[in-house]
Formats: structure tokens, sequence, C-alpha cells
């Protein structure tokens, strides 16, 4: 990553980095520049703006002192397991919002990454109970007060590990999120379709054999995708192939994906057969209209030709836990008990509701228009008369970000991340 000097920094960030990112983004500007250098650039300030302001806003957050003593009892066990991977070459041991502190180089060979400086200096400050590298107010599990007690067996066992100085076991929940590659342009995600081309493909495919799947030698789950398309990159197909062929015997595949391409092909030519653990689906919709508008270009017959097919695996339990997750927003509210339904229909175990998150995407008045949640929405109270609705009251039915709008008595957890959690 380059160095900048502090005062520059400060000064780009005041003049709010995301509305570079959103320029970035923009499709005119795809068009006159060409894609593969806007990403480049698109990946830098990331990594020299976005970054160190996430650290900032991570490392001067008002801690109070209630926090304090409840950080110095407990114990995270995150950058002890996890790594995930971003599209910017880095990587991290957990989500790069909450924690937003790399580890080094997805490049690097994988046990230097794992032990890096800076992956022991994350590890002792949960050690230590300070928790100084985590974001205290958008980490749920801080702010749910859902961490491990440091009295229990596994915080114990990894405690004494990280004592003995001896290198870290690599991890056993890897997240690959360094291919955007995706086979829709959903208006909440991206501006639109964006699919690497050969010569990114062949650097990602390099990285494959040099870097993911030595990363994938003592893993027990990989969740494949948080960033693109699992079925929707060539890349991500590829990784799956390679880990299908019988490599890593002990290793479940979580699927996170938009459904439209997982069909019975895709299922036996990527030999996926015996190597799935749990399969997230995010729909958005529950009729065919909505789809259209929130799934772009996506087909709802296709999808629920292929939601069939997946209640078939999961009926005969060749997957463990299917989830349906919509990110709820004005277009779709309406649409929330139907897809309980429709979830319930096909067998899924759990059904998810996540608030539309500001993205650099979209401008702030977009965001405003999307924003249900908000009580000056002038649809916000139908919004709340939906959740009224029985459906929303079922068992299955998890309420992610969204725990302030939850029936009360309903199952409330957190299920956004919930592929970022280890079984
Ligand atoms: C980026 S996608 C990658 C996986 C896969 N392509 C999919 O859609 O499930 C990961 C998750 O982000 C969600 N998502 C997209 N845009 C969002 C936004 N603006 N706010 C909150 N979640 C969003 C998607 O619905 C999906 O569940
Ligand atoms: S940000 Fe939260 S989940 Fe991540 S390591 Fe810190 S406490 Fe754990
Ligand atoms: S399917 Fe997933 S990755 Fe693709 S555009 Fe939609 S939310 Fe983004």
């Amino acid at each position: 990553m380059s160095r900048l000097p502090s005062f520059f920094v400060d000064l780009v960030l005041a003049l709010a980095p995301t509305r570079l990112l959103g320029l970035i983004n923009h499709p005119a500007l795809h068009d006159a520049l060409g894609r593969e250098r806007l990403n480049a650039a698109g990946g830098w300030i990331n990594n020299v703006f976005m970054l160190p302001w996430r650290q900032r806003r991570a490392r001067l957050a008002p801690r109070d002192e209630e926090t304090r003593a409840y950080l110095r009892e407990h114990f995270c066990a995150r950058p002890f397991h996890t790594v995930e991977t971003t599209h910017t070459g880095l990587a991290f041991v957990c989500c790069p919002v909450w924690l937003p502190k790399p580890i080094g180089a997805l490049a690097l060979e994988p046990e230097a990454l794992w032990n890096s400086a800076t992956a022991r200096e994350i590890r002792e400050s949960i050690v230590d109970g300070s928790f100084r590298h985590c974001d205290h107010h958008t980490c749920p599990l801080i702010a749910s007060r859902a961490l491990l007690s440091r009295a229990s067996a596994q915080a114990r066992e990894l405690i004494a590990q990280h004592r003995s100085g001896a290198p870290a076991p690599l991890p056993k929940h890897v997240i690959l999120s360094h291919d955007k590659s995706c086979n829709l342009a959903c208006p909440s995600c991206r501006s639109g379709l964006y699919v690497a081309n050969k010569t990114q493909q062949a650097k990602l495919d390099d990285l494959l054999e040099s870097s993911i799947l030595p990363l994938l030698r003592n893993a027990e789950e990989v969740v494949i995708t948080g960033s693109g398309d699992a079925f929707g990159s060539n890349h991500f197909r590829n990784v799956i192939k390679r880990i299908t062929t019988g490599e890593f015997p002990g290793l479940k595949i979580h699927l996170h994906t938009n459904g439209q391409l997982f069909d019975e092909r895709a299922w036996r030519e990527l030999s996926l057969e015996g190597h799935v653990g749990g399969v997230q689906i995010s729909i958005d919709a529950a009729r065919a209209d909505t789809y259209a508008n929130v799934r772009r270009p996506g087909n709802f017959d296709r999808l629920l030709k292929n939601l069939a097919f997946v209640e078939t695996l999961r009926a005969r339990g060749a997957i463990s836990h299917l989830h349906f997750s919509m990110v709820v927003q004005t277009a779709n509210f309406r649409e929330m008990p139907e897809f309980v339904i429709l979830a319930r229909d096909h067998a899924a175990d759990l059904v998810s509701f996540n608030m539309i998150r500001q993205r650099d995407v979209f401008s702030r008045e977009e965001f405003v228009q999307a924003f249900i949640g908000a009580p000056e929405h002038p649809e916000h109270r139908e919004f709340l008369a939906v959740l009224e609705a029985p459906e929303l009251k079922s068992r299955i039915v998890g309420w992610g970000n969204m725990d302030a709008f939850a029936p009360s008595g309903t199952f409330a957890r957190e299920t956004e991340h919930a592929d970022r959690l280890p079984a």
C-alpha cells in the first residue's frame, strides 16, 4: 500500500472518500476510462483512504466504561480462526468494516500472512481485553453483547496458544471475497454488470494456486462468496472445482449466491455433491415484477425453478442449512410476509431481513428514498403496519440488522453476516 503524508490523507478524507468511490462507480466514467483502470483506482482509494478512515473511526469512537468493562471480561475467537479475502488484494481476520486493519497482502505466503506482525497485534488486542482495533459501534457482537466469556474453555485455550508464542495454526474459517464478478447488477449493490475479463481472471486463477488453496489447508468451512456470485464468477467456479476434486475432504463449502445459476447442471459440473454445508440465497422479493427491479437482470421464473431444485437438496440432506435473505427497502417491504411463505414453501431453515445500507453506488438522495426504516420516510407508517403481519412472527425469521423493528417475542439475531460466523 503506498504511503501518503498524513495531512494529505486527512484533507482528502475531509472531502468525503465515499464521493470519490461514488464517482469511480459512475458508468459514464467506466465508458470513458475503461474498467480495468477504474477498478485499480477504486482499490487504491479504498486501501489508501477508506481503510485509514475506518481505522481512525474505530480508534476515535467514544468508548464508555460499561463497554470497556464488558470487553475485559469477554473474548472474540474470530481473529484466531477466520480470514477474509477482499478484491483490493488485502486479507482481514474479521469483517473489514468492523475490524478495518488488514493483516497483509493476500499474495503473501499463507503462514506469513496468518502470523504477520499485524495479525499477532490484533490477537493481542483481544487477549489484553482492549479490543482496540475493533469498531465498538459497528461490531454487532460487541453491540449486542454476544461475545464469548473469557472464562470459557475455548477462550482459555486460544489465549494460552497465543501466549506460547508459537505460530497460530492456519484458519478454520475462510471467507473468499476477492472477486466481484457477478451475473446480476442489483441496484443496492452496484451500478452496472461486472465480470472479470480474461486478464483479470488469469491473475485471480494464479492467486488460486499460490495463495488461496494453501490458505485452505486447515480450513473446515469456506464461504463463497461475499463479494460477487459463487456461480457467476468463473474464478470462483474454478476454486469450487479445485476444492471438489478430493484434495480437501474435511472442507465444507458455504454457498452465498443470488441463485440464478444454481441449477442441477451447475451442481453436477462443479461436483458439489458431498462438499456443501450451508447455502444462502439472496432474493429480495416475492413477486416477479419486484424481483426484476431489485435483482436486475434476474428472471423470477428461473429463480423459482432453481429454488425447487435446491429444495430437493435440502430434503435429501445434501445441504445442511438453507437460508433465504431479503435486503429490505422501499421497493420490496410490502412483500415481507409473502417472502416468509416463499421461504417456508421451499423448506428454508432461516429467512432473514436486513435493512438496506448506504453504499457508494447510490447517491444520498437515492438512499433516503430507499431507506424505509427512517421515521420521516413517507411510507414508514405503512412499513410499520406490514411488520404486524402474523407471517413475520414465524420462528424461522431472523432480523439481522433490523432488531429494532422485530415484533416482540420473535427471533432476533445477527444474520446479515451469518456467513461470517463459523458453525
Ligand atoms: C454482495 S452479495 C454477494 C453474494 C451474492 N451475490 C448474493 O447476492 O447473495 C452479499 C450480500 O449483500 C447484500 N446486499 C447487497 N446490497 C446491499 C445493501 N445496499 N445493503 C445491505 N445488504 C446488501 C446482498 O443481498 C447479499 O445478501
Ligand atoms: S470486530 Fe467484533 S467480531 Fe470482529 S474481532 Fe472485533 S469483537 Fe470480534
Ligand atoms: S447478486 Fe449479489 S453480488 Fe451480484 S449484484 Fe446482487 S447483491 Fe451484488
